[in-house]
C-alpha cells in the first residue's frame, strides 16, 4: 500500500499526506524535508547554491540535520531547496533514501513533487494536490505568522510563483501530474474537507484493485 502525494508549495499536500498516513496506519515521509536538509546544510556551511558539485556534497550531511529544526521551514531555506532540487546529481543522491522508505512493509505515504512520476511510479494511489497561487500564498503567510516569522502576502506570492516556475520548468523530474494521478484542487476547501476528499479518492483506488 503505497500512497504518493504530489503538488506545488503550500497546496496542503503535507497536511493531507500526514492525515492519510494516520488514517491508513502507515509511516509518512515529507520528501521536501530531504531537499530542505541539503539546503540548510549549505546555508550553515556557506555552500554556494549555484554549484551542483557543492550541493551534491551537501547531500551527505542530510542525516545530521534535526528534522524538528525550525530553520528547515524558513523561506530562505525553502528557496535554496528549490534551487538545488533542479540538479540531477542532487535528485539522484536522494532517490535511494526515498525508495527505501517507500518499499517498507506494510507500505508508506510519501509527499513531494515527483513521487508519483519518479520515486514510486507503481504507487497504489496517487494524488496531485493543488490550489491557486493566491490561496497558497495566503495559507503560507498565515502559517509563517503563526510561527512568529515575518510574512508579507505580496512577497510570499512572488516567492510561490517563482518556486512554481522553477519546480515545473526544471529538466530533472519537473513537477507534473502523473497520468494516473487523481487531481485534488483545494482552492475552495477547508482542510478537513480536503482530507475527507483525499481519503475518499484513495479508498476508491483500493476498492478498484
Ligand atoms: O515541499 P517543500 O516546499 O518542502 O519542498 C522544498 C523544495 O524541494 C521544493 O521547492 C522542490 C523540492 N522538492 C523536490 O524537488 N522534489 C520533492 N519530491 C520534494 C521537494
Amino acid at each position: 500500500m503505497l500512497i504518493a502525494v504530489d503538488g506545488p508549495a503550500a497546496s496542503g499536500k503535507g497536511t493531507i499526506a500526514r492525515a492519510l498516513a494516520k488514517h491508513f496506519g502507515l509511516p509518512h515521509m515529507d520528501t521536501g524535508m530531504l531537499y530542505r536538509s541539503v539546503a540548510l546544510t549549505m546555508f550553515r556551511f556557506g555552500g554556494d547554491p549555484a554549484s551542483e558539485f557543492e550541493a551534491v556534497r551537501a547531500c551527505e550531511g542530510v542525516a545530521q540535520i534535526d528534522p524538528t529544526d525550525p530553520e528547515l521551514r524558513s523561506e530562505v531555506v525553502g528557496s535554496i531547496a528549490s534551487r538545488i532540487s533542479t540538479y540531477a546529481g542532487v535528485r539522484a543522491a536522494l532517490l535511494e533514501r526515498q525508495r527505501n522508505f517507500a518499499s517498507q512493509a506494510p507500505g508508506a505515504v510519501l509527499d513531494g513533487r515527483d513521487i508519483g512520476t519518479v520515486v514510486a511510479p507503481n504507487a497504489t494511489a496517487k494524488l496531485f494536490v493543488t490550489a491557486s497561487p493566491e490561496v497558497r500564498a495566503r495559507r503560507r503567510a498565515a502559517e509563517l505568522l503563526a510561527r512568529g516569522m515575518p510574512a508579507h502576502l505580496e512577497d510570499v506570492l512572488i516567492d510561490i510563483r517563482a518556486r512554481d516556475d522553477r519546480d515545473t520548468h526544471r529538466d530533472a523530474a519537473p513537477l507534473v501530474q502523473a497520468a494516473d494521478a487523481d487531481l485534488l484542487d483545494t482552492s475552495d476547501m477547508e482542510i478537513d474537507e480536503a482530507i475527507a476528499a483525499a481519503i475518499e479518492l484513495v479508498e476508491r483506488k483500493i476498492a478498484a484493485l
